[in-house]
């Protein structure tokens, strides 16, 4: 199983702060971002990782994660996205590198606690997604679940309106190497993106989108308000161990 961390973009909605520096090295209490979901596929045994970044301070990556040994990483590697053409354009970056085995992707601004090694241990075709309630579902993909098949999921709403439940589909997916071939057969979205909830809507059509219920703290930190949010969480996590 390899990793792969999604971070590229410009993060516009923070700023300033990414004039500066790339979103997903911005504090979240002691350590960068980036740290976060790193150890999420380290501690889970996942030795092979990759990074996808881009824009103008995609060079910071490096003098902080350098080969990523200090981190625990095995092994890691870096792409570097020229556009911000959507998550699922980033993820096409990671196909060499991924060479035909599954792969765990994990959205470099999302920060859990959950243990993925058990889902990586069991994960045999197809993709996982991992679902969140949430106050506010109308923000992310939401998905519909499907009555015939218990575990399956029927299809996913980017971003509805009028959600049909309140569960999030968070950033962390197990693919098979099929997703390659998926990513090639969607067009870029109304906001000119090859959106991710595409990719796993091929899966779902083919019968192969299975969930399951993350347990545990998850967020995202896209805004000044999760940002805060997930810098309190860690930092009170952090309180509570000493
Ligand atoms: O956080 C979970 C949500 O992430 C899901 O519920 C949605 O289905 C999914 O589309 C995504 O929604 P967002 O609108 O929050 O995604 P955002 O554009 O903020 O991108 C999230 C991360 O993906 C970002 O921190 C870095 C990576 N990314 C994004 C884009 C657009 C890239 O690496 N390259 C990109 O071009």
């Amino acid at each position: 199983m390899k990793g792969v961390i999604l971070a590229g973009g410009l993060g516009t909605r923070l700023y300033p702060l990414t004039k500066v520096t790339n979103k997903h090295l911005l504090p979240v209490y002691n350590k960068p971002m980036v740290f976060y979901p790193i150890e999420t596929l380290v501690n889970a045994g996942v030795e092979d990782i990759m990074v996808v970044t881009g824009g103008p301070h995609s060079g910071h990556f490096l003098s902080i994660l350098k080969n990523g040994h200090e981190l625990g990483i095995k092994h890691l590697e870096y792409a570097y996205q020229e556009n911000e053409g959507g998550i699922a354009e980033a993820l096409s970056l990671a196909k060499d590198f991924v060479d035909g085995d599954s792969s765990v992707v994990i959205l470099g601004d999302n920060t859990t606690d959950y243990d993925l090694s058990a889902d990586i241990k069991t994960f045999k075709d197809g993709a996982v997604v991992f679902l969140k309630e949430v106050p506010d579902p109308e923000r992310f993909g939401v998905p519909v679940f499907d009555k015939d098949n218990p575990g399956l999921i029927a299809g996913i709403l980017e971003k509805p309106k009028d959600p049909p439940n309140n569960f999030a589909v968070t950033g962390l997916y197990i693919y098979d190497s099929k997703v390659f071939d998926f990513i090639d057969q969607i067009k870029p979205s109304d906001r000119g993106e090859l959106e991710i909830t595409d990719v796993n809507n091929h899966y779902a059509k083919a019968g192969k989108l299975g969930f399951k219920e993350l347990k545990g703290f998850w967020r995202d930190a896209g805004t000044f308000d999760t940002l805060l949010e997930v810098n309190n969480f860690w930092a009170k996590k952090a309180e509570s161990k000493k």
